[in-house]
């Protein structure tokens, strides 16, 4: 069965509640594409505002970041039954700005995509090298082991709904995009280390998002990919293009 795209906005820390809600208006009619499967990733503080701004829509609110324990004292965070209580169906785990702002490691990603699981959130879980990886020759290894490590004890079922977003570093916010080839080569080094992990059946099911500078100029290149199954989507999913994005085959 052909897996269905995914094509997630990731707005970082962008909009209050209420700009959210103009923006989530302003893009609903343009998103619309029900053979695509549409996620806007907003700030925690945002996320009642968007999930009230989204009914009737195709759009799913996820949110950027969740912590790993269920409650309890650790200031600041957001536990798991908050996002569901709101109705929040994904979460992006490990973005690469959380890896180096605040110290998030494969072992706290690991934490965060169990737990996300034990409480049906879908986890974007994000990997990526640097450019000196890149330079180095390195970057298929370092994606392995990240995967590797995000996986322990995610059983295949699990792993079989989550999405994996493939960020070269040196991509991200930059306009510096991968090109489809060196996406591709590494989204399929990925289902090849999940088809290790697990089973054929497991590395043709899950979804492997590319991100890094995509915009409406380049996704439908990129999304033609064989194993490039969406978009994680940041500076373009606060703006008009992101319409064109989700309709990159219309
Ligand atoms: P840009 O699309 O702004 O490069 O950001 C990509 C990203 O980090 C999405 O998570």
């Amino acid at each position: 069965m052909a897996r269905k795209k995914i094509i997630a906005g990731n707005w970082k820390m962008n909009k209050t509640p209420s700009e959210a809600v103009a923006l989530i208006n302003e893009l609903k009619p343009l998103v619309a594409n029900d053979e695509v499967d549409v996620v806007f990733c907003v700030p925690a503080i945002d996320i009642p505002a968007a999930i009230e701004a989204v009914k009737g829509s195709n759009i799913e609110i996820g949110a950027e970041n969740m912590y790993f324990e269920e409650s309890g004292a650790y200031t600041g965070e957001v536990a798991p039954n908050m996002l569901t209580d709101l109705g929040v169906k994904y979460v992006i785990i490990g973005h690469s700005e959380r890896r180096e702002y605040f110290a998030e490691t494969d072992e706290t990603v690991n934490k965060k995509v169990l737990k996300a699981f034990e409480h049906g959130i879908t986890p974007i879980i994000c990997c990526g090298e640097s450019l000196t990886q890149r330079e180095q020759g390195i970057t298929i290894d370092w994606i392995r082991q990240q995967i590797k490590i995000a996986f322990l004890n995610v059983t295949a079922d699990q792993a079989k709904k989550a999405v994996i977003a493939y960020e070269p570093i040196w991509a991200i916010g930059t306009g510096k995009t991968a090109t489809s080839d060196q996406a591709e080569e590494v989204c399929a080094a990925i289902r090849q280390v999940i088809g290790e992990i697990y089973d054929g059946a497991t590395a043709e099911a899950i979804r492997i998002q590319y991100g890094g500078s995509m915009n409406a100029g380049n996704a439908a290149e990129l999304l033609a990919k064989p194993d490039i199954d969406g978009g994680l989507v940041g500076g373009a999913s606060l703006k008009p293009d992101f319409g064109q994005i989700v309709n990159y085959n219309k």
